[in-house]
Parts: C-alpha cells; structure tokens; sequence
C-alpha cells in the first residue's frame, strides 16, 4: 500500500515537472518570435539606418566638397591669402565680384581696395571709426566720424595762417616747424584752412549742393562727418599769392613733394588716385599722420586709404 502511494507520488511530480516545463516553453518562445518578426517588419535594413557610419560619410563627403570649392576660389586670387595678413576670409566672395569686374588688376590690390570699400557705392556701408584721437585716424567715404571734436586744438602761429586756424597739437607743432623750414629756404606756406567743425562742414557742404547738386559736390566736398578736416590734422594751404587750387602750379608745391613728408605730412588726394581716395585731386590738401607713416606713404607712392587697411586697420 505504502509503495503504490509513492509511486503516485512520483508521478504526480513528474506530470507537474513536465506541465511547469511546458508552460515556460510556451512563455518564452512566442514572444521571442514576436520580437523578431516585428523588428524585421519596421526595420527593413536596420544595419543601414541606425548605424552612425553613414552619417559620417554624409558630413565628410560635404565638407570634402566645401573644401574644394574653397580651395577653388582662393586659387583664383592666387592663393594671395598665405602672403598679406589684412587679407579677411569674410570678404572672400566681395573679392572674387572685385577680380571678375577687375580681371587683370593685381591680387594684392583686389584685397585692399575691397578692404577700403571701394567694391560698394560712396556712403551706403559707412563705419564710425574706432580711433578718435589718434594720429592714424582714417576718414574717407566709408568711414564716418560722427560730430566728434579733438582733443587739444591749438592755434597755428599767425606767421603760418591766415586768420584764425586751429590744428591739434602735435600737428600744429609739425606744421610750424615745416612752415619755418620753407621759409628759410625761401618758400611761403600758409594754412588757410584747417580744422573744420561737424557744424562747419553741414553748412559748407550744403552751400555746395546748392551750387552744384549732390553729385558733383560729392567728388571735391566731404559730407558732414566724413571730413578729414575734422580730424584737426588737416592743413589747406597756399604761398600767398597764387590762388589755392592752382598751388600745384607753384614753386612750394615741390617743395612740399620733396618735403611734407619729413615733417609728417601727405598730399592727401593726389592725382591719379581719384578712384583709391574718391575725391578729385587737391594739391593744397596736406595731412599730418607722423613721419614714420608720411615716410612710408612717400617711398611707396600709396595713399593714406591704402596704408590704413594694411597696416592699421584691426592691429593698432
Ligand atoms: N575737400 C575735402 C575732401 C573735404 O571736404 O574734406
Ligand atoms: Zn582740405
């Protein structure tokens, strides 16, 4: 009796091994199916769409590409980016618009003209400018002064005037001793017209749009805050006897040639480089920027425009 009820026992077991076994089968295994078949539905080629590989492809073959036509452009301007350093990656395309209207003008002078401004129409993209009080104070069309007033305007001596003119210091101490140096040498120079006011040159200017219109006025008259009279750097001058737009006619203007420059100053809109300066010619316009920079400007035949973007602009 007690062996027929072990055997029950054991078989009771067995059946309830064999059900629990069979349960986790079924349990596991058509989920597994499951999982399988739904990845495969949605995920016809999941290898391909979620792997990062070709993403990396994708972004290095577009920056291949970008390289290239970089490269591409700079080749056209003579790789002439490796040699100057005011040469400004921002301005790329401006310059590639510059050589194609001005194909056979030399690299150097493609950047610097863009770099002064020249590839855009007179006052329609004007910057103020970021040395007030400075000797190497650039103005021209492109960069706007405001209604600033310098620092430390002095009288010029009248033996060097005409009337009342008003240099800033340094200048007007330059000014005088070149003025006392012709003079010994048997030359007459006076300033007739030297630091003008924002005011003054509202009015000035007006006078001469009135007389001429805006366009004509523009080519030998600064709008009100883009003066370099308003610098106090600035002498207009004459030898007392000959009218001072015809001073290139005289004795003293070759004496100015061969001189200004020892003394600081330049013949700020020369002739012949009416495009570079944007004003017709003025042989009685001199402006102080100091030896070191008038020697330079001299020795190169470069105007003041020319020398600020490569060698101040961004450095000082
Ligand atoms: N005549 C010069 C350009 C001026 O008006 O400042
Ligand atoms: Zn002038």
């Amino acid at each position: 009796m007690k062996k027929r009820r072990k055997r029950l026992i054991l078989l009771l077991a067995i059946i309830l091994l064999l059900i629990g076994g069979g349960f986790l089968v079924v349990k596991l295994l058509p989920n597994n199916t499951q999982e399988k078949e739904s990845q495969t539905e949605n995920s016809p080629n999941p290898q391909t769409e979620s792997t990062p590989t070709p993403q990396i492809e994708d972004s290095s073959t577009s920056q291949t590409q970008e390289d290239k036509v970089l490269k591409e452009k700079l080749a056209k301007l003579e790789n002439i980016n490796e040699k100057i350093d005011y040469f400004n990656m921002d301005y790329l395309d401006r310059y590639l618009a510059y050589l194609e209207k001005n194909p056979t003008m030399d690299k150097k002078d493609i950047v610097t003209r863009v770099n002064i401004g020249l590839d855009y129409d007179y006052y329609t993209h004007t910057k103020t400018t970021p040395y007030q009080n400075k000797i190497y104070i650039l103005s021209n069309k492109y960069i706007s002064m405001g209604d600033y007033v310098p620092n430390d305007l002095e009288k010029v001596s009248s033996s060097c005037s005409t009337g009342t003119r008003l240099m800033v210091k340094e200048a007007r101490v330059a000014f005088e001793n070149m003025c006392n140096k012709a003079k010994s040498d048997g030359y007459t120079i006076r300033a007739m017209s030297t630091y003008r006011s924002y005011e003054y040159q509202v009015g000035l200017y007006q006078r001469y749009v009135d007389q001429d219109g805006v366009e004509e006025a523009d080519t030998y008259s600064a709008r009100p805050g883009f003066s370099e009279h308003q610098t106090g750097l600035v002498a207009d001058i004459d030898n007392g006897s000959t009218v001072y737009t015809q001073f290139h006619t005289t004795k003293e203007y070759q004496w100015m040639k061969d001189n200004a420059y020892k003394y600081g100053f330049i013949e700020r809109y020369p002739k012949g480089k009416e495009n570079i300066t944007g004003y017709t010619y003025e042989s009685w316009h001199y402006r102080y920027v100091g030896k070191e920079i008038a020697t330079y400007i001299h020795e190169h035949n470069i105007t003041f425009d020319e020398y600020y973007v490569q060698f101040i602009e961004g450095k000082k």
